[in-house]
């Protein structure tokens, strides 16, 4: 009886390990790249990770050595295109996060061809994400998936239109990381008020590129003058811009993206793998908030449950000023989804 109980809960506690390392494997498509080494880091520092799957077309069996150094219990592995590196990245995974890409800006070493129009890098990075889409469905269609890759706006309906192609689209389970957005939000709006950032929590929704991006500062309880506002505002829509012009044509946002990247998904794994209660991030996803306005998609505060998005959090009160940001926001983010939509048509 006793032997006959410890044999059955030995087996429970294999089916449990087995099933729990299959549960935390992430993996990273664009791992060497800028976002995706600092990032990469990043997650092998999370404890709910057990195994890291580093993917990118170059590179990758480099950036793995070094992490895989790192005396974290996950495991860490490169994978490159050769010897069906995509399939052997993707399976098994429970969270892959995406920051695969080409720039808005020229990289020396990054083959952007002269004369490279921002259309041709909407085509560059749609196509990129698309294939990785195509992928995923086929080897880890129940992960959770998560978009760094810019437009957001557009590359989130890329990837869901790829896997409704495939029969395997979870709404649930669909993310645009726009939580760059809600940190700088927070950093600026300390700077102005002379706070520690972690005491000002900033909401901001819409999409996340310009105009689209929605600071709800009035539900900040903080006030600000008229001149305050406008320069926060526009500081939190075009704060990426601070940093391509600082980098000097070099690149975008790498550290800080890493950093929102890497809080996003430990907050995924808290609440799918780690079963915290009452996760919220805010984040891009199919969502009925403005759908009578034929927004598909739109970014609002999200609470994360074992299955990924369990409740979608409305506006709230929003102000006259916000209204009409939100105003601006709706046919821009119509035609950037359409525009994603119609990459797959
Ligand atoms: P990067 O050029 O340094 O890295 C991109 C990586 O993707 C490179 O290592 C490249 O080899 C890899 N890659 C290209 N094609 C691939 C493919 N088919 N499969 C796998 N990997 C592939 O660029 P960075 O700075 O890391 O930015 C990546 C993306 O993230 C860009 O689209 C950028 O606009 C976006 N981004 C998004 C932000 C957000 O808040 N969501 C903020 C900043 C950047």
């Amino acid at each position: 009886m006793f032997a006959a109980s410890r044999i059955a809960s030995a087996a429970s506690k294999r089916a449990f390990s087995t099933s729990a390392a299959n549960l935390s494997k992430v993996a990273v498509l664009g791992a060497a790249g800028g976002i995706g080494q600092p990032l990469s880091l990043l997650m092998k520092q999370n404890p709910h990770v057990t195994e890291l799957s580093l993917y990118d077309i170059v590179n990758t069996p480099g950036v793995a050595a070094d992490l895989s150094h790192i005396n974290t219990n996950s495991t860490v592995k490169g994978y490159t295109p050769e010897n069906d590196g995509l399939k052997s990245a993707l399976e098994g995974a429970h969270v892959v996060v995406i920051p695969a890409g080409m720039l808005p800006v020229k990289i020396p070493g990054v083959p952007r061809k002269p004369g490279m129009t921002r259309d041709d890098l909407f085509n560059t990075n749609a196509s990129i994400v698309r294939d990785l889409a195509e992928a995923s469905a086929k080897y880890c269609p129940d992960a959770h998936f998560l978009i760094i890759s810019n437009p957001v706006n557009s590359t989130v309906p890329i990837f869901a239109e790829t896997l409704k192609k495939a029969g395997v689209f979870n709404p649930k389970k669909l993310y645009g990381v726009t939580t760059l957005d809600v940190v700088r939000a927070s950093r600026f709006v300390a700077e102005v008020k002379n706070k520690d950032p972690k005491d000002c929590k900033i909401t901001v929704v819409g999409g996340h590129s310009g105009v689209t991006i929605v600071p709800l500062l009035s539900q900040s309880g903080e006030t600000f003058t008229k001149e305050e506002l406008d320069a926060l505002t526009h500081r939190i829509q075009f704060g990426g811009d601070e940093v391509v012009q600082a980098k000097n044509g070099t690149g975008s946002a790498t550290l800080s993206m890493a950093f929102a990247g890497a809080r996003f998904a430990s907050s995924v794994l808290d609440a799918t793998v780690g079963g915290k209660k009452g996760v919220i991030e805010p984040s891009f996803v199919q969502s009925d908030l403005f759908k009578d306005q034929g927004v598909e998609y739109f970014s609002s505060n999200i609470e994360l449950g074992a299955e990924g998005v369990e409740k979608i959090h409305g506006l709230g009160e929003i102000s006259d000023y916000e209204k009409e940001l939100i105003s601006k926001a709706v046919p821009e983010l119509q035609k950037n989804i359409t525009k994603g939509n119609n990459f797959v048509q």
